[in-house]
């Protein structure tokens, strides 16, 4: 089949180079030229897993190509709408100018029937309004479709995500339109993957409703963390025992510093606004709640790193490890490493930060911070270490070559990630979110 996908941040590249990769003819479209300039010549303009190799061989193969112009989606049989729907600068709402941009700009090149297929992360009630919009400006006007397929795709997981999903959700206004959506994704439904049709409103609400409840599950071990460190019991052996019920599970019940990136957070505030508007506000007030308890996890932390060094950042050398909002990424968007490396910076601290992929990303956003080229380098000289984004990489390095370097051996171990039994055996004070001392 023919697609068009608008829209090429990590949700559209992905997108477009996997639909390639089943073998429909993919034509991705954004405004932003370098963008456009690198993805044609198999960059990816950010780090994922996996994604190059797609993108490459898409490439070759004749099948994918970007360009700026709409011009160049007219022939496709199916759009797919995957622009980014950020919070707005100083409210709680999506800011949703990309996706009525993306409507306008598409549907001036629809002369004929077609489907619109809705991607992006929504508040309810926008794929309604956006197939109003799209009949009334398309030429084709009443001839024009749309469906709604929420994307689930974690960053670090995009192309596997993509290609081998949990289940497929599909909102239709017109049964017919499912026939086409089955074509799309034929390969999939051959392996099996849960196919789920639905109205419009309730295909966008699985998406927002997913993130919220993943949000409430890390606040939730969070808000147990809390507890624990009240009463000096152990969060990560409470989460491991709270798991092992089948009812619960152990994914996402990971207590640390909580979660960040441009979506579970933007999410949770967006699902609020919405409900504000529809009247049921109180619905969701629990979600204020599940925000603030992740936001005072990044106060804990910087709290618990004071604490290390006497009461004041003042004249302090701390050390950071990580700055994306999350291993296998990138992406430092809403980044819980770099709030509480900032925060301590502005109390007079030293800050260096060291991330095997978020140094670029970091220092365009945090350029007063120091950055380090490997983790021992930027640990040397510390007062305290503290250890925020769990790259793998970090739990290899031996605390003994570490506290060999630094001033005082501390160490705050923000996502329970390294062994603290190793740590304090080197001589280290160990100290992990929502657990005992020593
Ligand atoms: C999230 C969802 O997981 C995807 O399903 C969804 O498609 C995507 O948002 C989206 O809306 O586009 P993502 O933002 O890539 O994906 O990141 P997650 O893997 O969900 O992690 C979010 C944050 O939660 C990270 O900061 C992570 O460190 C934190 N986290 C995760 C915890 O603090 N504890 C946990 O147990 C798990």
């Amino acid at each position: 089949m023919r697609l068009s996908v608008i829209g090429t941040g990590y949700l559209g590249a992905t997108h477009a180079a996997c639909m390639a990769s089943l073998g429909h003819e993919v034509i991705g479209v954004d405004t932003d030229a370098q963008k456009v300039t690198m993805l044609n010549s198999g960059v990816v303009p950010f780090f994922e897993p996996g994604l190059p190799e797609v993108l490459q061989e898409q490439l070759a193969s004749g099948r994918l190509r970007f360009d700026t112009d709409f011009a160049g989606v007219a022939d496709a049989d199916v759009h797919f709408i995957c622009v980014g729907t950020p919070q707005k600068p100083s409210a709680y709402g999506a800011d949703l100018t990309q996706v009525w941009a993306a409507t306008d700009a598409l549907a001036a090149q629809l002369s004929r029937p077609t489907l619109v297929v809705g991607k992006s992360t929504v508040p309810v009630g926008t794929a309604d309004a956006m197939l109003h919009r799209l009949r009334q400006n398309a030429p084709a006007g009443a001839g024009i479709d749309l469906a709604w397929n929420p994307e689930f795709l974690r960053e670090g997981h995009a192309v596997q995500d993509t290609l081998a999903p949990d289940r497929l959700v599909v909102g239709l206004t017109r049964p017919e339109d499912e026939a086409t959506l089955r074509r799309v994704y034929a390969d999939l439904l051959d392996r099996d993957v849960p196919w789920l049709t639905t109205d419009l409103a309730t295909a966008e609400l699985v998406k927002v409703s997913a993130n919220a409840f993943l949000a409430t599950k890390i606040s939730f071990i969070n808000a147990m963390a809390e507890v624990c460190e009240a009463t000096g019991a152990d969060v990560v052996t409470l989460s491991t025992a709270l798991g092992m019920d089948p009812r619960i599970g152990n994914q996402f019940l990971k207590a640390g510093l909580g979660f960040g990136g441009g979506c579970l957070p933007k999410d949770i505030r967006a699902f609020m606004a919405r409900a504000g508007e529809l009247g049921v506000d109180q619905a969701l007030t629990f979600l204020r709640e599940v925000d603030e308890i992740n936001l005072r996890r990044r106060s804990r932390a910087v709290d618990l790193a004071r604490e290390a060094v006497g009461g004041s950042f003042v004249d302090q050398q701390v050390a950071v490890w990580g700055a994306a909002f999350k291993p296998n990424s990138d992406d430092v968007r809403d980044s819980p490493a770099l709030d509480v490396a900032a925060a301590i910076y502005t109390e007079g601290a030293e800050v260096t930060v060291h991330d095997p992929q978020a140094m670029g990303n970091a220092k365009k956003s945090f350029p007063h911070l120091f950055y380090a080229s490997s983790a021992i380098e930027a640990v040397q000289g510390a007062d305290v270490l503290l250890l925020l984004t769990e790259w793998p990489e970090y739990q290899d390095v031996d605390p003994h070559v570490a506290g060999d370097l630094m001033r005082k051996l501390q160490v705050i171990d923000a996502r329970n990630a390294l062994d603290p039994h190793s740590w304090r055996s080197a001589g280290f004070r160990y100290r992990g979110l929502g657990r005992p001392l020593a």
